[in-house]
Parts: C-alpha cells; sequence; structure tokens
C-alpha cells in the first residue's frame, strides 16, 4: 500500500480518485492508500468518501509534525512508498501568517523524512530497494520570470519570493539532502498552478466560479496581466503516478502544461462559460462582475514550466488542453453545490472578509 500525507486536500484527493481509476484501467490489483491528513481548513474527507467508505483507502488524522503520530502509521500499514502532499498552499495566506508554513511545509516535511528514513532503514532488500518517497512541490521556488525569461527547468536557480514558496524551498532542499547525505531514496516533482475538481474556493478558478455563480464581484488583482501555466490536476495526478513508477531517484522533474495565460484571460473565459451554461437572471454577462482590487504584495508575474525532463525521460504528457479542462471544471462546480456547501463555512467567509476587504 502507499501512504499519502494531504490525502484529503485538494491535489491529494485527486490523487486518491485518480489511483483507484487507474489501477481499474490498467487492470493492476486495487492498491489500499492511507490517508495522512490533519484535516486543517483545507482538508475534506467527503473529497474521498468514497473510498473511505468502501475499505480502499483509510484515514488517519494527525499532523506530519507529530512524529509519534507518523512512526504508528508508518509502523502497521508497511507502506512501499509516501506520497507527500500535506502543505500549506495559499500565498494570500501566507502573507498574512506565514507561521503555520513553516511549521508544516518546513517542519512538518522534516519530521516527515526523519520518521520516513527510520522506517525504511527497518526494511530489509526488495521491500528496501523499492521503497519511494515522493516529494510533491511546486514551481513557485524558482521564483518569477519576465515575458520573456526561458520557463523554468530543472537547474533554474531557486529564488522563491513569497513565505509560501520559500518555505516550499526549505521543504526541497531537506528532500534533495536527505537522498544525497543518507542515500534516501527520494522523488521529487514541482508543478505549476493545478485546476479541477475540489479545488478550495480561495484560489482563482474556483474563487471565480462560485462568487459569479454569487452574482458578487469578480476580485481581479493588479493590473491581471500576471502570468500563470495551468494544469488539469488529474495530469498532475497521473505524472506523479509515472515518476513513483519511472523517475531517477534523486531526481527533479518539473510537470507544466504548456498552457501560460493571463489571470484577466482566465477569468473571462470562466465568465463566458457561465454565460452559455447558467446565464444570469438580469442578462447582463458575468464579465460586468470584475472588479480590480489592489495587488498582491510581492506578487510573481509569470510562471511557467519546461517539462522536456519529463516528457523526454518518463514519457509524460498532459491530456487536457486549458478549453477542456475549464469545460470540466466549471461543469463540475456546477454539479457539486453538496460538495461546495461542505468547504463553505464560517472559517472560510471569515477568510474572504479578511482577503478582501483591505484590498476594496
Ligand atoms: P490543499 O491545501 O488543498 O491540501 C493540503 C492538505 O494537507 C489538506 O488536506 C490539509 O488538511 C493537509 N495538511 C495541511 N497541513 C498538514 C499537516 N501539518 N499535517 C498533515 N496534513 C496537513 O493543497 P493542494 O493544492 O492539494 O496542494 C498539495 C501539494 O501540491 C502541496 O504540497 C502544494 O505545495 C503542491 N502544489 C500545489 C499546486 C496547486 O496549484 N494547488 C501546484 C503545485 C504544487
Ligand atoms: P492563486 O490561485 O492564489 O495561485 P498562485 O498565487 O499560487 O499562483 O492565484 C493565481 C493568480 O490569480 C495569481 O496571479 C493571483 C491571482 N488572483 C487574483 O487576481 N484574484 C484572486 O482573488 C486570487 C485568489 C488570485
Amino acid at each position: 500500500m502507499i501512504l499519502i500525507t494531504g490525502g484529503a486536500g485538494f491535489i491529494g484527493g485527486n490523487f486518491v480518485h485518480h489511483w483507484f481509476e487507474r489501477c481499474a484501467r490498467l487492470g493492476l490489483p486495487e492498491e489500499p492508500v492511507v490517508v495522512f491528513d490533519k484535516l486543517t481548513y483545507a482538508g475534506n474527507p467527503h473529497t474521498i468518501g468514497e473510498h473511505l467508505q468502501a475499505g480502499r483507502a483509510t484515514l488517519v488524522q494527525a499532523d506530519i509534525a507529530d512524529r509519534e503520530a507518523v512512526r504508528q502509521a508508518l509502523a502497521p500499514h508497511r507502506p512501499r512508498a509516501i506520497l507527500h502532499f500535506a502543505a500549506e498552499r495559499h500565498v494570500d495566506r501566507s502573507i498574512h501568517g506565514p507561521g503555520e508554513f513553516i511549521h508544516t511545509n518546513m517542519v512538518g516535511t522534516f519530521s516527515l523524512l526523519e520518521e520516513a528514513r527510520a522506517y525504511w532503514n527497518s526494511l530489509e532488500g526488495a521491500d528496501k530497494d523499492g521503497f519511494r518517497f515522493l516529494h510533491v512541490s511546486t514551481d513557485e521556488v524558482y521564483g518569477s520570470l519576465s515575458d520573456t525569461d526561458p520557463a523554468f527547468s530543472e537547474t533554474t536557480p531557486y529564488a522563491p519570493n513569497s513565505p509560501y514558496s520559500a518555505s516550499k524551498a526549505g521543504s526541497d532542499h531537506l528532500v534533495r539532502a536527505y537522498h544525497h547525505t543518507y542515500g534516501f531514496p527520494t522523488l521529487t516533482t514541482n508543478c505549476s498552478n493545478n485546476y479541477g475538481p475540489y479545488h478550495f474556493p480561495e484560489k482563482l478558478i474556483p474563487l471565480m466560479i462560485l462568487n459569479a455563480l454569487d452574482g458578487k464581484p469578480l476580485p481581479v488583482y493588479g493590473d491581471g496581466l500576471n502570468i500563470r501555466d495551468w494544469l488539469y490536476v488529474r495530469d498532475h495526478c497521473e505524472a506523479i503516478c509515472q515518476v513513483l513508477e519511472k523517475g531517477r531517484l534523486g531526481e527533479t522533474y518539473n510537470v507544466g502544461g504548456i498552457n501560460e495565460i493571463k489571470n484577466i484571460d482566465v477569468v473571462t473565459t470562466i465568465c463566458r462559460k457561465l454565460d452559455a451554461l447558467r446565464p444570469r437572471a438580469d442578462g447582463q454577462p458575468y464579465e460586468s462582475l470584475i472588479t480590480y482590487v489592489k495587488d498582491r504584495p510581492g506578487h510573481d508575474r509569470r510562471y511557467a514550466i519546461d517539462p522536456t525532463k519529463i516528457q523526454s525521460e518518463i514519457g509524460w504528457k498532459p491530456a487536457e488542453t486549458f478549453e477542456s479542462g475549464i469545460n470540466k471544471t466549471v461543469q463540475w462546480f456546477l454539479d457539486h453545490t453538496d460538495w461546495i456547501d461542505t468547504v463553505r463555512s464560517g472559517a472560510y467567509r471569515d477568510w474572504l472578509d479578511q482577503n478582501y476587504a483591505e484590498r476594496a
């Protein structure tokens, strides 16, 4: 079996769905998973409810920084791999309160690495040789590009600009050092912006969809010309499966969609999809809700990934275009009001007040 930290979050939860669908599609035995998740505001067991109920997935609610809890999870389950998704990951929250980011992304990753290394050392033979620790990271560790800079490759120097990206960079360095120093069998993926089902609605795409449906302003930071490289979340999940199978130990693989889009174009695309699928009662286009607001401090201008290494070495490439992925995403949010209700708690509304009131 495999152990997935952060498996009740957006990408980890999609990964759990992808894992079992992939086993079925490829005719592989249904390999069970243990989800190790603290269930912060971003963690939602409903996301993986069907797999928990079916007994294919087991949930351990605990903090990766709690070494005793990690030890207690590893000993009985004896995973052949740990996939490490758990993180604090919203840049705006890291600006308001970086402490949680240092705790989870750096101290938590360190604690997990220590316990995982001790567990790996207790293995023997093929179990030890086959064990993998796959660290899921972000392209934001490379900093910001100008319009003419080449896309990030695996050799681009690290230059993180936000407390979030700095804490992820720290965790990447620890993972790298554990391979280099101890021979611990690591793999690292650095991925561009994901979008898709189960995306927590504080991030650009789900926030815009839900605000639009509620008839609320669509808050575009600064001039709206910042660029992100968008990847449909299931394409990311498949990349992780393939790196787990074929990746070379100690290596890093950049994962991206070759889908560079300006924020304002992402927002207008969503508006037009909603105009077609769910026209407003007053007949106005959703674009009339777009509101430019005060920019994010230190806002990175452009991210772009050069996926040459993962394409040539692993053979992975994305299946979805932005057009096909955003169609699926908008339709998913229209169809899953039950899931949306489970994440829009009082704490979620408090965050919206905190982040957007001061930008007005
Ligand atoms: P998310 O916030 O949706 O999910 C994170 C999960 O981790 C949640 O379920 C949360 O409860 C859990 N968690 C948080 N702190 C924990 C702790 N101390 N111990 C145990 N569990 C804890 O995040 P996501 O968007 O799914 O991101 C997953 C990973 O992918 C992160 O490492 C992130 O840096 C990376 N990543 C994300 C993106 C993106 O666009 N979302 C892009 C590239 C890389
Ligand atoms: P986000 O989804 O927070 O991801 P990241 O900061 O990790 O790239 O933001 C994506 C882009 O959208 C980023 O340039 C900031 C911008 N943005 C807005 O313009 N308005 C918003 O309300 C949010 C949340 C983000």
